[in-house]
């Protein structure tokens, strides 16, 4: 797929995911396979204020591109000003995030909270592509609640706005994470608009990829839980799209080793102190199905060391061998 300058060369994108897909992520699930990635969800009235933080958190690599830098906001002038400022650090696109369920972001009227307001959506998305030369994506949800579903709406008054691209994680901002995903709006908002549309929710494994494809049409999927812990679901959803075939979970052995790269690029990325803290929850994932995996669970949690990880990853291959 290509949009704009922007090209794609797999059939699942990396989710935005804040705590979670950050820099080392967003790579290491590209060199498995992800057709692109996205930054963690940054606030445009931080970034027009210079926040260091949100700032730091612009500043993208090489290895993770094609890469969207994700704004979110509720002011059509300050979500401009923030994606003019984001452009220094080369974005491939700028994500204009409509799903986030989270108090501090729709409870000031950004996220998901702008899909009660069709028409502010509208003008933040118009703002925005007239601000940049680069595409505009809009990451959406089906609606804020049940009695408003309103995504086929959203969807197409965000084209009308200039948007190049829509996703639509099939549940409402009420249901947050449960039950399964609505797989009929993402197929609705499909019919209703001409841009490419990716397909969000509940993609944990290669077949459930091609089902979302299938049942919705879509253009594209996107997967963010399925990934954690398990990056390499980009290769095994490839080489079932592409080629027809099932590629089975790695060893223990490969998974080990996938958690120490994670971990010594993130290393790299923040510094061993703050890296361990983050990688924490990560480690955890990764036991995930293993023979004791709670055991090890309570070891991740206290990791504080690439030392203490590379001996916990050889006691887990050698007491699974
Ligand atoms: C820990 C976590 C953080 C998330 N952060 C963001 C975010 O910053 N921006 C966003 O648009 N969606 C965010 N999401 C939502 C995901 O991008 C995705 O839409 C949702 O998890 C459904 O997809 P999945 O079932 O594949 O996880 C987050 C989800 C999780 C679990």
């Amino acid at each position: 797929m290509k949009i704009g300058s922007f090209e794609t060369d797999g059939y699942a994108a990396l989710a935005p995911m804040a705590g979670v897909a950050d820099r080392s992520f967003r790579r290491l699930c590209r060199e498995f396979g992800a057709a692109y990635t996205v930054s963690e969800l940054i606030s445009s009235k931080a970034v027009s204020l210079n926040d260091k933080k949100s700032l730091g958190m612009m500043n993208l690599t090489e290895n993770e591109r094609p890469v969207g830098l994700q704004l979110f906001g509720s002011d059509p002038q300050t979500m401009a000003e923030a994606a003019v400022k984001g452009m220094q650090f080369c974005p491939d696109f700028i994500d204009i995030n409509m799903g986030c369920p989270a108090p501090k972001v729709a409870g000031n009227g950004g996220g998901a909270a702008l899909m009660k307001d069709p028409k502010l959506a509208e003008s933040i998305v118009k703002a925005v592509v007239n601000a940049v030369e680069i595409p505009v994506t809009v990451k959406i949800r089906s609606g804020w609640d049940e009695n408003s579903i309103n995504a086929v709406e959203i969807a197409k008054r965000s084209e009308n706005a200039g948007a190049k691209i829509i996703t639509v994680h099939g549940r409402t901002r009420q249901q947050m994470y449960a039950p399964s995903v609505n797989l009929d709006i993402i197929k609705e908002v499909k019919n209703a608009v001409s841009i490419p549309v990716v397909g969000n929710g509940d993609i944990e494994t290669a077949k459930d990829a091609s089902n979302m494809y299938e049942y919705t049409g879509c253009d594209f999927v996107m997967v963010g839980r399925g990934a954690m812990g398990a990056p390499w679901i980009f290769r095994q959803i490839n080489a079932w799209m592409y080629e027809g075939i099932t590629v089975p979970e790695p060893p223990i052995s490969e998974r080990m080793r996938v958690l120490i790269r994670q971990s010594q690029m993130t290393v790299e990325d923040k510094g061993e102190h703050n890296a361990m803290r983050e990688m924490r929850k990560h480690a955890a994932w990764y036991m995930k199905g293993i023979k004791g995996a709670a055991a090890y669970r309570r070891e991740c949690g206290q990791l504080s060391s690439l030392e203490q990880l590379y001996e916990l990853c050889f006691k887990v291959c050698k007491e699974n061998e």
